[in-house]
């Protein structure tokens, strides 16, 4: 039977559980309080440097299924952009990922066994490491955990990685090759045209209203509809009754130069803890668009998380994990009017191939339960 649904958010996951419910036949209507579509992954395009700018921080598209690869490609078409990221230190610049030619700007090593042998050197040896300074020194060495960790993390969460979990770090991997790209993915790219094209695609034909905050008239939308979709924050949905969740929050300042090419490449990392921004994002670079004497430079800097603020990195800490239990645990009461989902649904720092995931898994559920 055909169900009326509200979706609340119009990124990634709203936008793809209303094109396959709507597809399956359901009446779907999408909120969206800011005043465009596609959440974090919005860009907009300047004429003046010929590009798509991110506005909300670097989207590189990468993933290793074919099936979530052949859904967003119903959607757009990739160009053959690969993230090669650069970390500046000092008046230097880096290879990064960490590799073997970053190993060999750091050392002066040239082959994988002289790498190793000059990584394992500078190890502090620590069978049990305790927080994420302790997981640096013993797993890379100092020279590497003071040049790209150190004051990264500092600035990134605002605090000393010796109080910070090395779990942080664990995902953090060491290539004793020359393989600088970023993601290990089968696929990658930058979708030609833009990230919200894809957007206006999934939400074809379904009624969307910008500038509309669910939490404006809640018990009245949730009253309208068969069933919610949420995909805002899980704690707000409860008004904060068990607490707030944490977050880390960042904000973006971006400047039009005068120049043809200000930094070489999309991604520059600013590792100096003095530095007051974290990365330098220039959007030409994602597209390959080289057909203009400007450039757009972003440079992201890192902010303490408040009410109000955009809620960027969910804070993975046992107090958070638990307070986000209990949400879950209130949420689950729901499920038959209301579903969660997305990243901030979920409190989890999701990428966009597994929001994208979820969300099929999610809308497919629905659906067979209402068939
Ligand atoms: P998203 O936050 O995009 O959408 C939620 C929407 O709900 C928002 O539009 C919001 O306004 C709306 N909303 C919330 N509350 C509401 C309310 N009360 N009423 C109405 N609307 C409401 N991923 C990746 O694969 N590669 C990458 O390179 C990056 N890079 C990256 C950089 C930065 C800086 C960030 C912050 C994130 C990334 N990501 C990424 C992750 C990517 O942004 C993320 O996976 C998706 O945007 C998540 O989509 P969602 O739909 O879950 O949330």
């Amino acid at each position: 039977m055909s169900k009326r649904i509200l979706i609340v958010g119009s990124g990634f996951f709203g936008s793809v559980c209303a094109r396959e419910l709507a597809d399956a036949g359901h009446h779907c209507q999408v909120i969206e309080k800011r005043d465009h579509i596609g959440g974090n992954c919005y860009t907009r395009y300047s004429e003046e440097a010929d590009c798509h700018e991110h506005v909300y921080g670097a989207h590189i598209f990468h993933t290793n299924s074919q099936k979530i690869w052949d859904y967003v490609n119903r959607f757009a078409s990739f160009n053959t952009y690969v993230n090669r990221v650069k970390a500046a230190h000092g008046n230097k610049i880096y290879s990064f990922p960490i590799n073997l030619l970053t190993l060999h700007q750091l050392f002066g090593v040239n082959t994988p066994a002289e790498a190793r042998s000059k990584v394992a050197a500078d190890c502090v040896s620590n069978n049990n490491p305790k927080n994420m300074e302790e997981y640096c020194l013993a797993t890379f060495g100092r020279t590497i955990y003071e040049t790209f960790f150190y004051g990264y993390s500092l600035k990134q969460w605002n605090r000393e990685p010796k109080d910070l979990p090395a779990a942080i770090a664990r995902r953090v991997l060491i290539r004793y090759n020359f393989d600088d790209n970023y993601f290990a993915d089968r696929f990658q790219g930058i979708p030609i045209g833009g990230y919200t094209a894809i957007f206006e695609k999934l939400l074809d034909g379904i009624q969307v209203d910008l500038g509309t905050d669910f939490f404006s008239d809640q018990e009245n939308w949730i009253q309208k509809y068969d069933h919610v979709i949420f995909t805002g924050p899980i704690d707000a949905y409860f008004h904060r009754q068990f607490g707030a969740l944490e977050y880390r929050s960042l904000r973006w300042e971006t400047e039009l130069l005068d120049k043809a090419d200000a930094q070489g490449c999309a991604v520059v990392n600013h590792t100096d803890a003095n530095i007051p921004y974290t990365r330098t994002y220039e959007h030409k670079h994602f597209d390959l668009a080289y057909t203009k004497d400007k450039t757009l430079l972003t440079k992201e800097y890192p902010l303490n998380w408040e009410p109000g603020k955009l809620e960027v990195y969910p804070v993975n800490t046992d107090k958070n994990q638990a307070l986000y239990a209990q949400y879950s645990a209130a949420a689950q009461e729901l499920a038959g009017k209301v579903t969660f989902g997305g990243r901030l649904g979920s409190y989890r720092y999701y990428d966009m191939h597994q929001v994208i995931g979820a969300a099929l898994k999610t809308s497919a559920d629905l659906i067979e339960t209402w068939r």
